[in-house]
C-alpha cells in the first residue's frame, strides 16, 4: 500500500497493511490483535519522515467529531476528535468567535497528533488552550485521560515524545476557548507588521489569523504543491556560557531568551548562514524561502532527505559548534 498520499512530504514509501479507523472502539479492537509484526499510527502525517518501505500495519486514525461539553460568558470547551484537520479547526474556531488557536492557523496535520509535539507558533503554543485528551493505551486498550500536567509539556515536546512514546495513541483533545478575547496575541515575529500592513490597528482574532496565514503563505511551502513537514529541524537551546561564545562571535544572530540560563538560536539562521538555503541535491532541497524546511521536488526518498539532513548538521556543527536535530519523527 502506497503511503505517497498519506505524508505531507509525499515519500511515496509503502506499508505491508494499512487500515483506516474511524471510531475509538474499531481502534481499540485493531490494537488487540497481535497478528500483525508492528504497528504505526497516523493522523495528518505532517510530521514524519519514511525512510524505506516499512513491515508493519498503518493505522490511519481518522475519527471525526466536534462537541461543546461547556459554556459560560467567558469560556467554552470543545473536545475535538483526532482525526479533525487542525487548520478547518481553527477556521471553526472563528467562525463561532472563539479565541485561543488563532496564532495557530495553517499548521498542517489534525488534531490528534498536535499534543505530541505541542505544535506552536507565533507565541502561541498548543498547551495555551489545551484542557485534556484522551488516549487509547497500546498494552492493553484502555482509554485513558490525560490533563494538561499529565502531558508534561515543553517546546517542541510532551510526555507522548517521552516517557509515553509508542504507548498511547491520542483519540480526542479538549480545549478552552475564550468567548471574550481579552488576550489578542500579536507581538510575535512579522503580526503587528502585517496588520499594519492593512491599517488594522485594533485585530479581531480573525484579522490575526489572516495575518499569520498571509505570512506563512509568503514563507513556508504548501504540502500540496511542494512536499514538505514543516520546520524539519528544531530551534537549538543552548547554555548561556554556549550563547555568550556564540554571540561574541555572531554578534548580528537573532536569539530568543528562553529564562536566564538558556538561550533559543533559529536553526534556519544557522543553516541559511551555512549557504544551504534553496540548495538542492537531486529532489531532496532547502526550501528557497525558509532554511528550517526540507522539501521534496517529487521523487526524494526518505533516505535523500536524511541524507541531506545529516550534511546540514554536521555543517552546522563545524561552522558554529550548535547541534541541531530534527523536530519530525523519523520512522525507519
Ligand atoms: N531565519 C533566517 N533564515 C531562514 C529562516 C529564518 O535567517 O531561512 C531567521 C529569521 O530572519 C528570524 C529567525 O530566523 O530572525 C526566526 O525565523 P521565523 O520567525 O521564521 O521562525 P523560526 O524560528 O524559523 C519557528 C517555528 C515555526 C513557526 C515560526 C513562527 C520551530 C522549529 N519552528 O520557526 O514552526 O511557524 O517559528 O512562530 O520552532 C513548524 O514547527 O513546522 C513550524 C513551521
Amino acid at each position: 500500500f502506497s503511503l505517497k498520499d498519506y505524508n505531507t512530504f509525499g515519500i511515496a514509501a509503502r506499508a505491508k497493511y494499512f487500515v483506516e479507523i474511524n471510531s475509538v472502539s474499531a481502534l481499540q479492537e485493531i490494537l488487540s490483535n497481535d497478528s500483525y509484526p508492528r504497528k504505526i499510527c497516523i493522523g495528518g502525517g505532517s510530521n514524519m519522515l519514511l525512510t524505506g518501505d516499512i513491515d508493519a500495519l498503518f493505522i490511519y486514525i481518522n475519527i471525526k467529531g466536534k462537541e461543546i461539553i461547556n459554556e459560560n460568558q467567558e469560556q467554552v470547551s470543545v473536545k475535538v476528535m483526532a482525526g479533525e484537520n487542525w487548520h478547518e479547526l481553527v477556521l471553526w474556531t472563528l467562525d463561532n468567535d472563539f479565541g485561543g488557536i488563532e496564532n495557530m492557523s495553517l499548521i498542517p496535520g489534525n488534531t490528534g497528533t498536535a499534543p505530541i509535539q505541542n505544535i506552536g507558533a507565533y507565541g502561541v503554543e498548543l498547551k495555551d488552550t489545551f484542557l485534556e485528551c484522551e488516549a487509547v493505551r497500546i498494552s492493553d486498550q484502555k482509554l485513558i485521560t490525560f490533563s494538561k500536567e499529565d502531558c508534561a509539556f515543553g517546546y517542541r515536546d510532551s510526555l507522548f515524545k517521552n516517557k509515553g512514546k509508542d504507548k498511547f495513541v491520542i483519540t480526542s483533545v479538549t480545549f478552552s476557548f475564550t468567548k471574550k478575547h481579552h488576550i489578542i496575541k500579536t507581538g510575535y515575529g512579522a503580526i503587528e507588521e502585517e496588520l499594519s500592513k492593512n491599517s488594522i490597528a485594533n485585530p479581531t482574532i480573525r484579522d490575526v489569523s489572516n495575518a499569520v496565514i498571509a505570512i506563512r503563505q509568503s514563507k513556508l511551502p504548501d504540502p500540496k504543491e511542494l512536499g514538505n513537514s514543516g520546520s524539519f529541524f528544531k530551534n537549538p537551546i543552548i547554555s548561556k556560557k554556549a550563547f555568550n561564545i556564540f554571540i561574541e562571535a555572531q554578534p548580528n544572530a537573532p536569539y530568543y531568551k528562553v529564562s536566564e540560563d538558556y538561550f533559543k538560536i533559529p536553526a534556519g539562521w544557522l543553516i541559511e548562514q551555512c549557504g544551504y538555503k534553496g540548495k538542492r541535491i537531486g529532489d531532496a532541497g532547502v526550501h528557497t524561502k525558509q532554511a528550517l524546511v526540507l522539501v521534496n521536488y517529487g521523487n526524494a526518498t526518505g533516505e535523500d532527505i536524511l541524507g541531506l539532513a545529516d550534511q546540514i548538521i554536521n555543517e552546522v556543527m563545524r561552522r558554529f559548534g550548535i547541534k541541531i536535530g530534527p523536530e519530525v519523527n523519523i520512522i525507519k
